[in-house]
């Protein structure tokens, strides 16, 4: 029998491998925040729950997000060149589900908590508000990866921290010693 060769599974880049990647990313614990845009045409506010976040750099400060190019507020982001990160506490998880599905867009920007800073909507009392103006776009796959250069910043200064893990919502929180 001919020796297995490990490239194989590498080179299978159809359905079966999606979820073989899908399942070891349990193991990549990813923050969960809703990311805000406006359409620039209406003022409204637009957005979508995001685990794909990461900073980039300080020096200038930097964050990327990489949005599905189907999502309804991506063109938004893209056109109004500005997004905010919304990182949120455990008990704000109801916040996330309207902003997670389609179905559910009309309950998105209900909760009485929402304010702006400028045009752009954000949750009072979050962990973190990163305010961003997008400065680079690269497009990979099915996403574009957004670099946003950070003009304002806001803090509850909360510990409890909303994550994705092991293919769950999870709460993000000291551990003892
Ligand atoms: C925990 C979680 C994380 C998500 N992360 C992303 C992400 O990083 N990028 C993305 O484009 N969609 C992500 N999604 C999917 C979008 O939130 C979802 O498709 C949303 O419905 C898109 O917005 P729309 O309904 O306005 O099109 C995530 C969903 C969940 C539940």
């Amino acid at each position: 029998m001919p020796a297995r060769n490990p490239m194989d599974d590498c080179s299978a880049n159809g359905e079966g491998f999606q979820d073989r990647l899908k399942n070891v990313l349990r193991y990549l614990p990813a923050p969960v925040a809703i990311v805000t845009s406006i359409d620039p045409q209406t003022g409204d506010p637009v957005g979508l729950a995001m685990s794909a976040i990461m900073p980039v750099s300080l020096e200038p400060c930097a964050m990327a997000v990489a949005v599905n190019r189907s999502a309804s507020s991506y063109r938004s982001m893209v056109e109004s060149r500005r997004f905010c990160i919304n990182l949120l506490t455990s008990d704000k998880v109801s916040h996330l589900n309207p902003f997670a599905h389609p179905e559910a867009k009309d309950d998105r920007f209900t909760h009485e908590d929402w304010e702006r800073n400028g045009s752009v909507w954000y949750i009072r009392d979050a962990p973190a508000n990163i305010f961003c103006d997008v400065v680079e776009t690269v497009s990979f796959g099915t996403h574009d990866i957004l670099v946003g250069e950070v003009y304002d910043l806001y803090s509850s200064g909360a510990t409890d921290i909303l994550g994705w893990a092991n293919g769950t919502l999870g709460s993000l929180i000291p551990i003892e010693r």
